[in-house]
């Protein structure tokens, strides 16, 4: 199955979307990416992009702090990929990359007097993490948040990031834990983390340098919803992670991925916690649209 982008205005085969050597964002990172969802159902024959409008809200204000002005609205943002995965025809879990970036072929560090442009490439994308993690907490610290603007993707912060996810595959794991500068949890490198204690969920807060998370947000309002459980947004210590009940990711690629050890220490008793199972199944009918109550989360591709 051929896969296409949206490049310079038009959709082309992905094989044919390069750029050229010289082009601003790949010497400086001056660029802002998202990553979404398709999810594909397989009873119904539909792709399902999961809160696709949400994603474009969290890149067009990213590009305000990079100065990119894109001439291009949200529900044109969104129509561009309904499009772009509607030709790809895929029938499996998909991955929607949009990138917005300083597309001059130029050098010099800055943001001014440089062009931008927008593009989006869809890819087949399965699991991104193991069924269960097994994390260790990172020597890479997240950066603090007057760098990070907390919504922004922005390419050249995910340095530390990478720096982070190879060193805790080298030592063994399957994703780092990242802390802040001052010592306390921040997130994984692409996911957010959650934490039960004493039968409620608690998520390192907006001021612990966390990208405030589409996933993040979507458990919160299911846990309230469906569980009736609360979550508390609040500084969490390293210590508190391995002696909490569950813990687990949340991310656009690695959606609810329960985390089943923590620098060697088991979390609970080794198995996926109740809460996170009873989670998992939830978001999962909830993302292949298979619960009319969260429909307005997600859009259907294929025309029927
Ligand atoms: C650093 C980081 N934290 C958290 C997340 C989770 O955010 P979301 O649920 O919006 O994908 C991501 C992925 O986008 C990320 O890159």
């Amino acid at each position: 199955m051929p896969s296409y982008a949206y490049f310079h205005n038009q959709f082309v085969p992905l094989s044919e979307a390069k750029i050229g050597v010289m082009t601003h964002c790949i010497h400086y990172g001056t660029a802002l990416f998202e990553g979404i969802r398709g999810n594909w159902n397989s009873q119904q024959k539909q792709i399902y992009l999961f809160r696709l409008k949400e994603h474009y809200e969290r890149l067009l204000n990213g590009c305000r702090v990079l100065t990119i002005n894109l001439p291009y609205s949200i529900d044109e943002l969104c129509q561009i990929t309904i499009e772009l995965v509607e030709r790809c025809r895929f029938q499996e879990d998909i991955y929607v990359r949009p990138l917005a970036y300083k597309s001059s072929e130029a050098l010099g560090v800055r943001l001014h007097d440089l062009d931008n442009d927008f593009l989006v490439f869809v890819i087949p994308w399965g699991p991104y993490l193991p069924d269960e993690a097994k994390c260790g907490i990172s020597s890479w610290r997240r950066p603090d948040d007057n760098v990070i603007p907390p919504q922004a993707k922005i390419t050249g912060l995910y340095v530390n990031n990478a720096l982070a996810k190879t060193e805790a595959l080298e030592n063994g794991f399957d994703e780092a834990i990242m802390l802040t500068p001052d010592g306390y949890v921040s997130e994984g490198t692409g996911e957010n983390i959650f934490l039960v204690i004493k039968g409620k969920l608690v998520t390192p807060a907006s001021y612990n340098n966390i990208l405030i998370g589409i996933t993040r947000d979507t458990v919160i309002k299911l846990a309230q919803n469906e569980l009736g459980i609360e979550t508390i947004e609040r500084q969490v210590n390293r210590s508190e992670l391995y002696t909490a009940e569950e813990c687990f990711f949340t991310g656009t690629a690695a959606h609810i991925t329960p985390i089943a050890e923590v620098d060697h220490r088991k979390i609970g008793n080794g198995e996926i916690g109740e809460i996170t199972k009873k989670l998992h199944k939830i978001y999962s009918n909830v993302i292949r649209g298979n619960n009319p109550k969260y429909l307005d989360w997600c859009t259907a591709v294929y025309k029927k």
